[in-house]
């Protein structure tokens, strides 16, 4: 996807060198304008070298209007981005001033505009800009955020720019509308707990943050979403399906009830593969030094989904501590299953109960990494490759 980065004259100018890094991760070729008072708050060479291009910043300049002229550069893009947009520039855009490069090449595109603003909390609720936010929506520009909280000038309110990575996922969604929709997914989140007596149980380090981040997203990529969730603290996402249950034996049962007519199965879950052969109806008593814990396997959720007659697409998940590739793979033959991400875990950074992740993804003949990200972002990545499987 070819950006248009449009950078205006905000502190939060600085927080745009992390939205090229990030736009040019997920691939986008991205070519940044700034206006005079950008420059002010940071160097285009900062931009130059992150996108690998010349930054333009004059309208009328022989030499940049001979590289990629405006129009050109606005035909050139298949999204265009303003971030930061200060009042001033919304401003400009609503009234369709043109008296520099960033608000004439506003006039010029034609694809779709993104506009993330950024100022002190006084100037945004001053009806005037509210006005030309209205206006810009009105004509059917995007508007990202602003986020409240406390800002450079040292108010508190709404007008700090949506973080970079905010806005990236934001412009992923909006670019794959409705890739699934119409699709049923049912996806398995978090631990599992197998209990040992009326207060012990076993259980691991799943957060179910994966689990939730791809409910969600999946939800707002257009899919009705079924979410069969072991005990995590996070809130059930809007508008899924979600199902809470304790054991591996109950996701087992829950999936199995659910899994009629689903297109997709994630199982994201960290499901415990054994479970204590005996429940104690009381509480275990302290005596020998030394005791033994008697465990069966549990059923293979995400295997018995792969072995229906009609299965759905079937992904699952890996966590490993070594060997990544070779377990994943040897997990998405053994069981039968269409996909698998797999990560590792134990490292200073990402997988489990962590914000963030890196993901290697497997399937029959191929393979795609996606480097470390949020989770949110990441489960947008992971949608979309299944997406493309699945049509494929
Ligand atoms: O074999 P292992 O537990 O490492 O496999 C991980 C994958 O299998 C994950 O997708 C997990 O959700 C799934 N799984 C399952 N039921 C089990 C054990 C694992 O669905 N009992």
């Amino acid at each position: 996807m070819r950006v248009l980065l449009g950078i205006s004259g905000g502190i939060a100018a600085y927080k745009s060198a992390e939205l090229v890094r990030l736009l040019t991760r997920q691939g986008c070729d991205v070519r940044v304008v700034m206006t005079e008072a950008a420059t002010q708050f940071i160097s285009p060479l900062t931009f130059q070298a992150l996108s690998a291009h010349p930054v333009h910043t004059q309208l009328l300049d022989a030499n940049q209007e001979n590289a990629m002229g405006h129009i050109n550069l606005a035909r050139w893009a298949d999204l265009f981005l303003i971030a930061p947009a200060t009042a001033n520039c919304l401003a400009k855009f609503s009234y369709g001033l043109a008296d520099d490069l960033l608000s004439t090449l506003y006039l010029a595109v034609e694809c779709p505009v993104f506009i993330a603003p950024a100022m002190n909390q006084a100037m945004w609720h001053k009806p005037t800009t509210q006005e030309n936010i209205n206006r810009l929506i009105r004509h059917g520009m995007t508007i990202i955020g602003p986020d409240a909280g406390s800002q450079a000038c040292g108010d508190i309110g709404p007008g700090r720019m949506t973080e970079p990575e905010a806005i990236v996922q934001k412009l992923c969604i909006q670019n794959n509308p409705g890739i699934l929709q119409g699709k049923k997914i049912l996806i398995t989140a978090g631990p599992t707990r197998e209990k040992l007596d009326p207060i012990r149980y076993i259980t691991n380090r799943s957060s179910g943050k994966m689990g939730y981040a791809l409910a969600e997203q999946a939800q707002q990529l257009g899919a009705q979403v079924t979410l069969i969730s072991g005990p995590v603290v996070l809130a059930a996402p809007e508008h899924v399906n979600t199902v809470l249950v304790e054991s591996a034996e109950e996701m087992y049962t829950a999936v199995m009830q659910h899994i009629a007519d689903q297109d997709i199965m994630i199982a994201a879950a960290a499901v415990a593969d054994y479970t204590p052969v005996n429940v104690k109806a009381e509480k275990i008593k302290t005596q020998n030094d030394q005791t033994e814990l008697q465990l069966h396997k549990t059923k293979d959720i995400v295997a018995s989904v792969a072995s229906l007659t009609n299965k759905p697409f079937t992904v699952g998940f890996a966590a490993e501590t070594e060997n990544l590739k070779q377990y994943a793979q040897d997990k998405l033959t053994r069981k039968n299953l269409d996909m698998i991400a797999a990560n590792w875990v134990g490292q200073k950074e990402g997988g489990f109960d962590s914000a963030v992740n890196a993901l290697q993804v497997y399937w029959q003949n191929g393979q795609k990494i996606f480097p470390m990200t949020n989770k949110s972002q990441l489960a947008n990545q992971l949608l979309a490759l299944i997406a493309e499987k699945l049509h494929a």
